[in-house]
C-alpha cells in the first residue's frame, strides 16, 4: 500500500466532531515501516492533534526516530498545508530534503520539501551558546 493509500484508509478513522475535517497521514521511516495518524479533538482544545502529530507519535512510539516521507490527506479544494507546529514536528525528525505530500480526497496533491515547508527553521544548534 502506498503512503497516499494508507493516509486516505487511516483518515476515515479522525476523531473531528467539532471541525468536521477529517485529516490522514502516513509516513515512511527510515526502516521502511509505514506509521499512520489522524486528528483527534477534544471539546476543550477543539483545534486538538494533527495528524501529522499523530503519525510522528506512532513513530516514536516503535523507537524510530527518522521520517523518510510523509503524506498528509484532507478532503478540502486544496491539499491544505501543514499547520505551523506540524511544520516544526516534521522538521525534528526530517532532513532538509524530506518530501511532505499534502493531497485532497479528489487528487490535487502538493508536494515540497521540509526545507521549502519551514525556511529558516529553529534547530538545537541555534542553541549551541547557552
Ligand atoms: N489538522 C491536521 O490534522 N493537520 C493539518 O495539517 C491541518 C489541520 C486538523 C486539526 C483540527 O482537528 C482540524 O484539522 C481543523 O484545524
Amino acid at each position: 500500500m502506498s503512503l497516499l493509500e494508507a493516509a486516505t484508509k487511516v483518515r476515515e478513522n479522525a476523531y473531528a466532531p467539532y471541525s468536521r475535517f477529517k485529516v490522514g497521514a502516513a509516513l515512511r521511516a527510515a526502516s521502511g515501516a509505514v506509521y499512520t495518524g489522524v486528528n483527534v479533538e477534544n471539546v476543550a482544545y477543539p483545534e486538538g492533534t494533527c495528524a501529522e502529530a499523530g503519525a510522528i507519535a506512532a513513530m516514536c512510539a516503535a523507537g524510530e526516530r527518522q521520517i523518510a516521507e510523509i503524506v498528509v490527506i484532507a478532503d478540502s479544494p486544496e491539499p491544505v498545508p501543514c499547520c505551523g507546529g506540524c511544520r516544526q514536528k516534521i522538521a525534528e525528525f526530517a532532513a532538509p530534503e524530506v518530501r511532505v505530500t499534502m493531497a485532497t480526497l479528489d487528487g490535487k496533491t502538493r508536494s515540497v520539501t521540509v526545507a521549502e515547508l519551514l525556511p529558516g527553521v529553529f534547530r538545537a544548534a541555534h542553541m549551541d551558546r547557552a
